[in-house]
């Protein structure tokens, strides 16, 4: 593992006991929105799963395959996922290797701590069985500059000048032709940031 994933992989470990509370708290988005794209999935495959908050809204026959750096998150991702069909996997995303495709990819909050992530949304789309679909959400500051002067961690590494421009040029590189994009509000005084979703179809091309 390289020296960057390793120090997100400790980050993520650190805060893995507060992590769901934190989230409740300063970024309490409906991620419901995200059921009408993930309802029919048969497989699912979610890069960056962290401590599984996503299995709420995804159907209980669904088989879910959830990848981590983090063992810590892993944890309780392994919990939530009790009775169901799947595994997660403590394993840098990129480094993931399985024949069977996909119906949904799915990373939420990933890219946007993933210091990689041109290259690992460009391995996330091989994952995808043809016809399939891509949803990201992420989050993006109102005012990187800020932001990356007064946190350090992973938003230090991160934090890009315009993330949704360069999400969805990156969706376009991967041949995937973006079909939705809605705002899901906006968050955090002190650092306030916008959160959005992103659904696309990977072309048959990839
Ligand atoms: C901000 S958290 C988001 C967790 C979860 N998706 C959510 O929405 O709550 C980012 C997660 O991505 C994981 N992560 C970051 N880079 C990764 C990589 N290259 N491979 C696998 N997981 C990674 C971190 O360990 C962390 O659990």
């Amino acid at each position: 593992m390289d020296q960057l994933t390793d120090a997100i992989q400790r980050y993520y470990d650190d805060r893995a006991q507060t992590y769901d509370e934190w989230t409740k708290r300063w970024l309490n988005i409906d991620r419901s929105v995200m059921i009408p794209h993930v309802r029919h999935a048969r497989r699912l495959i979610e890069f960056g799963c962290g401590t599984g908050l996503n299995l709420l809204y995804i159907n209980q026959d669904t088989e879910y395959i959830g990848l981590d750096v983090s063992g810590q998150m892993l944890k309780k991702a392994r919990h939530r996922l009790r009775g169901r069909a799947g595994r997660v996997v403590h394993t840098p995303a990129f480094e993931y290797n399985d024949t069977a495709r996909c119906d949904i990819a799915l990373a939420t909050f990933f890219f946007s701590v993933d210091p990689h992530w041109e290259r690992d949304m460009k391995r996330l789309v091989t994952h995808v069985r043809p016809g399939g679909r891509v949803v990201f959400i992420d989050h993006c500051y109102r005012n990187p500059g800020a932001v990356r002067k007064a946190l350090g961690g992973v938003q230090y590494m991160t934090c890009r000048s315009n993330y949704y421009r360069d999400i969805k040029g990156a969706m376009l590189d991967c041949n995937i032709l973006i079909t939705g994009e809605d705002s899901l509000g906006c968050y955090g005084r002190h650092f306030p940031r916008e959160v959005r979703m992103f659904v696309g179809i990977p072309k048959k091309e990839n």
